[in-house]
């Protein structure tokens, strides 16, 4: 029996210490409000899960094997999963720009897979686009150089209609990629800590020490009467009765009244989430899908959908030994994972200014539209492997327009390069804050129509023509066919 190993990396909170009354009846109040768990039979939970810290794999150098594992959700209970090495969620790859990634991909699961670095800008041959899909046993090699700014990419798996599944039931990893320009600004890395040394410049000064960098992973689950992950969408793509973070069943991390970094994907099937701290306090944006934004600001409410990301700073300074402040989901009504200070360790700031400087796409030489359109069609048509539906020009600025009539939410997601969105039309008609500087998901409400920028740039190691998707993110909207193939050349 192969279980998860969830000792490395876990920050235990010190239960008992500072927990004051208050929040111990708020976290008892806290396991009452989750039917989730009475329903699957655990009982409930007096007390929250410490956060779950995948194990993180520096230097890009990786053999990844997807198979069946056994993963602790917190509290003891052990779910089945489909896991990258046997850690759900897999382990987090840090990487630097300009340095190579070499991952060997084996397929230990009863069917076909493929990875796909979301985010990365790769060749075809890196890419992991569904057409490349490796059987049972099979393995792929990738190789290619990290062109990328520093930023928090996603990897999962991408076989034609079989994402949907395979991401639910475990396969997903955050990848993490650092670069000078964010090096210079000082901000929380824990992910730096224990890296070897070729792989990371040990001569930066450490500003911050390690733990103040956390990713979270969100997204929903069901499960079966076991107790163990469950894949059962619904007509309208899956939804999960449970939150987890990192895979942890009521999550909680014991923080310093300190100033935290957290890395923030949706890496839910289907579910936009609408997030928000529960005292009421901002965040401090300072990233997205694609790295940096030029400035931070203070944001109450984050919308995102499946695969988009957020970098964003809480400040817990000032704040009481025993508070408790959760972060939300206000669409599901959840408490998706508990920050409790437990000490009163104070260090960190919110750095002001201008924090990296983007290049503005303009002047598109033409204009594609993108209908989504039901749950299976892009431009009327559902994805057909072996046809490409249209052609594109490598180092042209292009403006594309994605559009939906009724059936949304799509996060509408493109394979090769990032994009700029410049607009929204219908619907909440503005671009939000979290969609500034580079991105490449893009959440399509009802009703919306949003205009993006967007330039392949042919990088120095391609070879010829690369073929990529643009597709729904909702996971059962894309492997039921809401996906379209591009060749770029
Ligand atoms: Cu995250 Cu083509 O997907
Ligand atoms: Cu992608
Ligand atoms: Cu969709």
């Amino acid at each position: 029996m192969k279980d998860a190993d969830r000792a490395e990396g876990e920050q235990v909170p010190e239960r008992g210490i500072g927990l004051s009354r208050r929040s111990l009846l708020k976290a008892m109040l806290a396991g009452a409000a989750a039917p989730a768990l009475s329903k699957t039979g655990w009982g409930r939970a007096a007390a929250r899960n410490p956060l779950y810290f995948p194990p993180t794999i520096y230097g890009g150098n990786v053999s990844l094997t997807c198979a069946p594992a056994q993963a602790n959700l917190g509290g003891g209970r052990i779910s089945n999963v489909l896991a990258y090495n046997g850690t759900f969620p897999a382990p987090t790859l840090a990487v630097r720009k300009g340095q190579f990634v070499n991952v060997v991909l084996h397929n230990g699961l009863a069917q076909e897979t493929i990875t796909h670095w979301h985010g990365m800008i790769v060749d075809e041959q890196n890419d992991g686009g569904p057409h490349m899909a490796i059987p049972p046993n099979g393995s792929h090699s990738y190789s290619y150089p990290v062109v990328n700014r520093a930023g928090l990419n996603f990897y999962h798996p991408h076989p034609h209609r079989l994402t949907g599944e395979q991401v639910c039931l475990g396969l997903a990893g955050a990848l993490i990629v650092r670069d000078a320009e964010e090096d210079a600004l000082g901000l929380p890395g824990s992910l730096y800590s224990g890296a070897p040394p070729l792989s990371v410049p040990r001569t930066r000064a450490m500003p911050f020490s390690s733990k103040y960098e956390v990713p979270l992973i969100l997204r929903d689950a069901n499960f079966d009467g076991s107790g163990n992950l469950r894949y059962n969408p619904g007509g309208n793509g899956f939804f999960g009765d449970t939150p987890l973070v990192n895979g942890t069943i009521e999550a909680t991390l014991s923080v310093d009244a300190s100033v935290y970094r957290f890395r923030v994907l949706n890496g839910s099937n289907a579910r936009v989430m609408r997030l928000a701290l529960s005292n009421g306090s901002m965040f401090r944006l300072i990233g997205n899908d694609g790295g940096l934004l030029e400035f931070g600001s203070q944001v109450g409410t984050f919308v995102i959908g499946p695969g988009e990301r957020l970098d964003v700073l809480v400040d817990f300074r000032g704040y009481a030994v025993g508070t408790s402040v959760m972060l939300r989901d206000l669409d599901a009504n959840w408490d998706l994972i508990e920050f409790l200070v437990t000490s009163s360790h104070a260090e960190g700031n919110i750095p002001s200014g201008r924090l990296s400087t983007i290049e503005r796409l303009a002047n598109p030489v033409r204009t594609r539209t993108f209908e989504f359109e039901g749950m299976n069609k892009v431009n009327g048509r559902s994805f057909d492997m072996n046809r490409i539906d249209f052609q594109v020009p490598f180092g042209e600025v292009e403006r594309w327009i994605l559009t939906t009539r009724g059936t949304a939410p799509h996060p509408v997601h493109i394979h090769g390069a990032s994009f700029q969105v410049r607009s929204r039309t219908g619907g909440r008609g503005q671009v939000f804050p979290w969609e500034a500087g580079w991105k490449d998901t893009v959440l399509l409400l009802d009703a919306e129509t949003v205009e993006v920028l967007i330039r392949f740039d042919r990088q120095a190691y391609y070879s010829g023509p690369q073929r990529y998707v643009i597709h729904c993110h909702k996971l059962e909207h894309e492997d039921a066919g809401m996906m379209s193939n591009f060749v770029v050349n």
